[in-house]
This record gives structure tokens, C-alpha cells and sequence, in this order.
């Protein structure tokens, strides 16, 4: 399904952009910047309804916004997002692979973890991405940009938590080789990697999430999805048509790679 939105901003459009994850936390704040620069988006999400009231706030603040369903481990599902996008705003100019398995991972030590967990955190965070690029290679235009979020704890490790960071870390491998399949027709694939970011799944997963990490970073703050919209930003936009292959760590200065 979509559900269209409207907006006076058409002069200034600068492409479409398909944001996965995008019913709320980092996806949404994405979508939002995004569509503040002027990019038509194709805010998507495996929770429909979360993913209009994405649209609907962008409409509500002058940019255009289309909700379609997704589920990022299903191709055929993937296939037809990807369809309906270029169907409601055309080719796409971006693809920001946000959609993950976060909150509701059970933490284990390594040797505890599931079969099944493990394989469910991989087939949204790792495939998820993967089946996206495919679904969207096509669709994506001369110069078009793939940004995917990774995680800042790829580089420190982080206990209990092998399959997420692992699904993470893959993340970058799978990024280095879009970028390398996708050069000759000028579109970048680059990664985000975050670290500890207050969005509200954050606040489900770490009780003192105000204060987690602050002391050991440069900056001294928590990080709010507003801090890491901007790597966004510029990975999709014109001063990054050079840069890929690469992953930004946007982290306040936690840890330096
Ligand atoms: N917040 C942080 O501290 C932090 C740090 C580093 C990296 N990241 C990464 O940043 C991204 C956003 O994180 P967040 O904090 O905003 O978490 P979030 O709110 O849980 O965002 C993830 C979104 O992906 C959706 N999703 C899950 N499975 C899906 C599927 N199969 N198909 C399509 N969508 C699916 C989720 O929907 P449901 O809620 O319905 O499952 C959710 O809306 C994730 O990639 C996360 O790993 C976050």
C-alpha cells in the first residue's frame, strides 16, 4: 500500500529517497531531513500504520511524503516497495537501509545465544540491506547514493550482543562491495555508524539510556537522532559525490577508528 501525501515544495525536490525503518527513532528523523532538504521520501516500515503518521508529519511540515509497507528480509515484499516508491515519486535518487532488529534482541553471552535469534537478528539487520540494494539497483538512478546504518559498536565490541554487532559489522563488509559493484554508474554506498543514540528504542533497551557512555566521549552529551541525520545528509546529497565505500562514525567521539 501507499498513502500519498502533498506538499508545496515541489520547486525545490531533489529526487526520491526510499528510508527503511522509517516509523520512527532514527528512521523517522531521517525521513524527516531528508524531506526538509526537499527530497521526495518513501518513508517504509514493517508497521504500516507507523510509517503514515512518518508521512503525515512531513505533509504536516510542507515536504512530501509516501508510506509504504516493507518487510526488508522478504524480496518479494522488498520488490514491490521498491515498485510502489518509483510508481508515487519516481527513480530513486537515495536508498537509506535503517530498518533493524534492535531493542528486542535478547542479550547472551556468545555461546547462549539461539540459533533461531541469531538468525532472526541477521535476517533483518544483514539480509535486510542486501535484499534492499537488489530490490532497488534498477530503480536507483545514474549518481544515486545507498547509505546504510551500521553501528559504532562494530569497532569496540560490545558483550553479549554477538549477533547484533556481527550483523553490524557485515553491514560494512556489504557496503565495501556495493560500493565497488555500483561505482561505474556513479552511485555511492556508504555507511553511518552511530553510537548509543537516544531514540525510544533506546530507552527500552538501557535503563540509565540519559546518561550511558556520556563520560567516555569527547563531547561530554548523549547523542539525539538529530546528531546523526547530518552524515546523512551529506552521504545522499551533491558534496559527497566522491566518497564511497567509507563508514562515518558519528558518535560524539567515543572512539576514534
Ligand atoms: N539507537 C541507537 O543507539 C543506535 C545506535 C547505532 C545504530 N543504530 C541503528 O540505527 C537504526 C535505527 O535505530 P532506532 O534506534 O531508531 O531503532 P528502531 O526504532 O527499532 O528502528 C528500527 C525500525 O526498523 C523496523 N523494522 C524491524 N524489522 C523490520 C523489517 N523486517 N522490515 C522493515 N522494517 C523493520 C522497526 O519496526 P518495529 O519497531 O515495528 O520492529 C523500526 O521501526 C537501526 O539500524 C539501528 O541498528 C541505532
Amino acid at each position: 500500500m501507499t498513502d500519498q501525501g502533498s506538499s508545496d515544495v515541489t520547486a525545490r525536490t531533489t529526487g526520491a529517497a526510499l528510508v527503511t525503518g522509517a516509523g520512527g527513532g532514527l528512521g523517522r528523523e531521517i525521513a524527516r531531513a531528508l524531506a526538509a532538504r526537499g527530497t521526495t521520501v518513501v518513508a517504509s516500515d514493517i508497521d504500516v500504520d507507523r510509517v503514515r503518521e512518518t508521512a503525515q508529519l512531513i505533509t504536516a511540515e510542507g515536504g512530501r511524503a509516501h508510506a509504504v509497507r516493507v518487510d526488508v528480509t522478504d524480496p518479494a515484499s522488498a520488490a514491490e516497495a521498491v515498485a510502489l516508491a518509483v510508481d508515487v515519486a519516481g527513480p530513486l535518487s537515495a536508498l537509506v537501509n535503517n530498518a533493524a532488529i534492535y531493542a528486542s534482541i535478547r542479550r547472551a553471552p556468545f555461546a547462549e545465544i539461539t540459533v533461531e535469534e541469531w538468525d532472526r537478528v541477521m535476517a533483518v539487520n544483514l539480509r535486510g540491506p542486501w535484499v534492499m540494494a537488489v530490490a532497488a539497483r534498477d530503480a536507483l538512478t545514474e549518481g544515486g547514493r545507498i547509505v546504510n546504518i551500521s553501528s559504532a559498536t562494530v569497532f569496540s565490541g560490545s558483550a553479549e550482543w554477538a549477533h547484533y554487532v556481527a550483523s553490524k559489522a557485515g553491514v560494512i563488509g556489504l557496503t565495501r562491495v556495493l560500493a565497488r559493484e555500483l561505482g561505474p554508474r556513479a552511485i555511492t554506498v556508504n555507511a553511518v555508524a552511530p553510537g548509543f543514540t537516544l531514540t525510544e528504542a533506546s530507552y527500552d533497551l538501557i535503563e540509565n539510556a540519559d546518561t550511558y557512555g556520556v563520560a567516555r566521549s569527547a563531547l561530554q552529551r548523549p547523542a539525539r537522532p538529530e546528531d546523526i541525520v547530518g552524515a546523512v545528509l551529506y552521504l545522499t546529497g551533491p558534496d559527497s559525490a566522491y566518497v564511497t565505500g567509507q563508514t562515518l562514525v558519528v558518535d560524539g567521539g567515543r572512539q576514534f577508528i
